[in-house]
């Protein structure tokens, strides 16, 4: 299936809510947690698959702003992930020529999680190929109301007039700044939400939502997902007729 890819029409920047890992360890039995411990191959997946194909960024939706409401023993749960699997999961970084990013209000995640953060975007910051940016406690509002705010100071201190304030100064200030805006969105476990991701950079990308849970998502639905995205017009608001093939 990867042999059908055209490699000239590839997505530069890939993103992902990666979602369903309750429901896939609901459906064993199991605890909530077991879904998200099992979550990890998944991520080791698509990133080695993004970066083997020469994709340039891919984001993974891992703990919104909301999340954070969710029972306490589940938040622990995956910030300790967190810790453990950045830790772990360096030397595949490494090996895969991946830089590590990451978007969203990380001041509130608990220090050691903010400190292996750190070491391991330190560790891969010379590398080339991927950028694997993940977000944490993010939510694309609070990251328009963060840009809102920014912008207000320059206006307010001169720096900047409203009449200058078009898409590409307001991009600037978000977290995203100097990313492409992601071509192709993807959603698993057949939820068809957006849920405060990335609001103001997916104005047009393509979507693709699979009905696969997380925990089972594995290179071929990657693949599978691209293939789709290369069968789509995308127009832009233009006609059909005024794209140049
Ligand atoms: C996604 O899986 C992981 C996070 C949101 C951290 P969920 O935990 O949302 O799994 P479901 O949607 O309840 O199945
Ligand atoms: C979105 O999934 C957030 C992440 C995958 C990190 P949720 O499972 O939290 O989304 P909702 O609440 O069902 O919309
Ligand atoms: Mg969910």
């Amino acid at each position: 299936m990867k042999e059908h890819i055209d490699p000239s029409n590839l997505p530069q920047h890939i993103a992902v809510i990666m979602d369903g890992n309750g429901r896939w360890a609901k459906r064993q039995g199991a605890a909530r947690v077991f879904g998200h411990r099992n979550a990890i191959k998944a991520v080791r997946e698509v990133t080695e698959g993004c970066a083997e194909l020469g994709v340039k960024f891919l984001t993974l939706y891992a703990f919104s702003t909301e999340n954070w409401n969710r029972p306490k023993f589940e938040v622990d749960a995956l910030m300790q992930l967190l810790v453990h699997t950045i830790r772990g999961e360096i030397k595949t970084l490494m090996d895969n020529n991946v830089r590590l990013a990451t978007i969203g209000n990380t001041e509130s995640l608990p220090v050691d999680c903010q400190h292996e953060l750190a070491e391991a975007m330190r560790e891969t910051e010379q590398n080339t190929g991927l950028t694997l940016v993940l977000a944490l406690s993010y939510s694309g509002r609070w990251e328009i109301l963060e840009a809102v705010r920014q912008i207000s100071v320059e206006v307010r201190d001169g720096r900047l007039t409203p009449g200058e304030i078009d898409e590409q100064v307001f991009g600037h200030f978000l977290s995203t700044k100097g990313i492409p805006d992601p071509e192709l969105m993807i959603r698993t476990s057949g939820e068809m939400r957006i849920s405060n991701f990335l609001l103001w950079q997916l104005a047009y990308s393509e979507l693709y939502m699979p009905d696969v849970l997380w925990p089972d998502f594995r290179r071929k639905h990657l693949y599978e997902a691209i293939l789709s995205y290369q069968q789509r017009e995308r127009r832009f608001g233009k006609t059909s007729e005024q794209l140049v093939k």
